[in-house]
């Protein structure tokens, strides 16, 4: 396995492999764990050579907090990702990718202010400018990300739209805890109290599908979840919707095109989930 901290001898190195290769492409921002590698994996099947870039972006921390707390795991994350069979890694400095403070943003419109956008501001213009860095550097066939941050996969989907990015786009499904919680870097941070509540996430979400099944009004099934939060300690709701899978807007019936999406702190750490109804 390679393992690149500039630029130029990473394409270099591409440049000699392509265009007989097919690269594929994960970006991820290190600490990594199955659900990651789920992605080299698919990247693997599909491709002569994949990419991976470990690079925690803090253009994309709207809170220095969470960005300081970040996990930073490279060497550990260099050994799964050889064992996984990915051949390439390019990990650089922040001053590698951000020369200075970037003075580029992206407004994508109403995408980026709903669900995550909205409590996270300039967070989407963040990962769509590190996400156009590596797209550049690496030029991939095929870039893969998870469903895990569905929202994000809109935007970047949005932003191969509108930027003329000549690639696929390949979303992957959520890998899961046996109790459902969604891998997360951000895991790691809880405590065994707090990781056993975290769970809520994904039992409410599959509760409100259920409900929703069954017809129970979008009305009486977001008080229901509510309530939920209510009665752990420890746990707080930030939100819990229901959108199209087009556009994110908000779904005011159920179809299988809607998607549940939720945010919620357990503890001091901040964790999202989602569950598509036609899954
Ligand atoms: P990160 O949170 O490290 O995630 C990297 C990729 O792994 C993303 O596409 C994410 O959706 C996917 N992923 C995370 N948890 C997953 C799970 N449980 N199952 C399947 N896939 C999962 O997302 C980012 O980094 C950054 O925003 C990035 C795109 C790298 C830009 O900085």
């Amino acid at each position: 396995m390679e393992i690149f901290k500039e630029i130029k001898p990473l394409k270099a190195f591409l440049k000699e492999k392509t265009p007989a290769a097919t690269i594929g492409l994960v970006p991820t921002m290190g600490a990594l764990h199955h659900g990651h590698l789920s992605l080299i994996e698919a990247s693997k099947r599909e491709n002569a050579l994949t990419v991976s870039t470990i690079f925690v972006n803090p253009a994309q921390f709207n809170n220095p907090e969470d960005l300081k707390k970040y996990p930073r795991t490279l060497e550990r994350d260099c050994e799964m990702l050889r064992q996984a069979g990915c051949q390439v890694v390019f990990a650089p400095e922040v001053t590698t990718l951000y020369e200075h403070e970037p003075t580029v943003t992206f407004d994508f419109g109403t995408l980026d202010k709903i669900l995550e956008g909205k409590f996270r501001p300039g967070h989407f213009s963040g990962v769509a400018l590190v996400v156009s860095k590596l797209f550049h550097i690496v030029n991939p066939t095929t870039a893969y990300f998870g469903q895990k941050d569905f929202q994000q996969f809109k935007i970047i989907e949005k932003l191969v739209e509108e930027l003329k990015f000549d690639l696929q786009l390949k979303m992957m499904p959520i890998i899961r805890e046996p109790d459902g919680l969604a891998l997360s870097s951000r895991n790691k941070r809880l405590s065994e109290p707090e990781r056993k509540k975290a769970a809520l996430l994904f039992r409410s979400l599959t509760e409100a599908k259920k409900l929703l099944i069954r017809g129970e009004k979008i009305f009486n099934v977001k008080e229901i979840v509510n309530q939920n939060y209510k009665s752990v300690d420890g746990v707080k709701l930030e939100y819990f919707e229901l959108a199209n899978i087009e556009n994110l807007s908000p779904a005011e019936t159920v179809t299988n095109q809607t998607i549940l999406l939720m945010a919620a702190y357990v503890g001091e750490v901040r964790l999202i989930d989602n569950l598509l109804m036609e899954e």
